[in-house]
């Protein structure tokens, strides 16, 4: 097996900076390295793994403030930098795809906001590649889930105003429940996800390419998509409260180490 990873990190984090953060999510710092450089690293040793792609920032300036920041960073693990795509992750995993080697035979992605992953959790996946051709981890869906809509008049139903008049409004949003899903067989996804490189490319090939991962390309094509257990642990960073919980798995010097090789 000849792996090239796809790292996708050209977001602009608007989620992240919006939830009170003053910098970019992948530049924060995680047990003593960058958010972007622990989930490179995730990958930068394995025997399977012969080249990696990450797909920067798009803008002409965001991707020279990048590639000064994370260049020579890049540079020491072999990496190859492309832009990404202004709008969609989609489009960061089709420029990416231009700078797969000819001879790797899978091509796996991840999300460069996915620092937590164990090394355990990509031993199941690329094992489970040497049989089915697309694998992807998941978790069960714990929490019961709803369907919401924005309230734009809840605060008129908002028993404190009635007792305070408007000056007791607060400043929190609000919205309305409009169904609740059956959660039998629903699984949270996660990265990396790993194909057969010609698959992915087929699945990249389609005109519609609308999609928040890579498998639900290659489901648009009819083909068998295979799930392994995830990682409760494999968070997407997209709040600062989400940085919070990657520290605490991480530890301070390096949570995927077993506590016994730390010193
Ligand atoms: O936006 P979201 O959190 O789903 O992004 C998942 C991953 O895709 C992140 O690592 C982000 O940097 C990347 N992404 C990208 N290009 C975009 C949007 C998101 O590479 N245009």
């Amino acid at each position: 097996m000849n792996v090239c990873v796809i790292i996708p990190a050209a977001g602009s984090a608007s989620r992240y900076l919006a939830s009170g953060a003053t910098r970019h999510k992948l530049d924060e710092d995680l047990a003593g390295r960058e958010v972007l450089i622990r989930s490179i690293e995730l990958f930068a040793k394995r025997d399977e793994v012969s080249s990696i792609v990450v797909a920067g920032p798009h803008g002409d300036d965001d991707h020279q403030a990048f590639r000064e920041r994370y260049g020579h960073k890049l540079g020491f693990f072999g990496v190859t930098l492309c832009k990404g795509g202004k709008d969609y992750r989609y489009e960061s995993v089709q420029a990416a795809l231009a700078e797969v080697p000819e001879d790797s035979t899978h091509i796996a992605v991840h999300d460069a906001a996915r620092p937590c992953a164990t090394s355990r959790l990509i031993d199941r996946v690329f094992e489970a590649a040497a049989r089915f051709d697309a694998v992807i981890p998941a978790v069960p869906v714990g929490d019961t889930i709803k369907r919401t809509e924005e309230a734009a008049d809840a605060a008129d139903e908002d028993p404190l105003d009635a007792i305070l008049g408007s000056g007791g409004k607060s400043n929190e949003s609000f919205s309305r429940v409009s169904g609740t899903l059956d959660r039998t067989g629903l699984v949270a996804v996660q990265t990396p996800q790993i194909f057969k490189r010609d698959l992915l490319i087929r699945a990249y090939s389609q005109p519609d390419l609308a999609s928040t991962d890579d498998a639900g390309l290659v489901e648009n094509l009819g083909e068998a998509v295979m799930v392994v257990k995830g990682e409760r642990r494999n968070i997407k960073i997209t709040t600062a409260e989400d940085l919070e919980l990657a520290r605490a798995f991480f530890g301070p010097v390096g949570g995927s180490r077993e506590t016994h090789k730390r010193f």
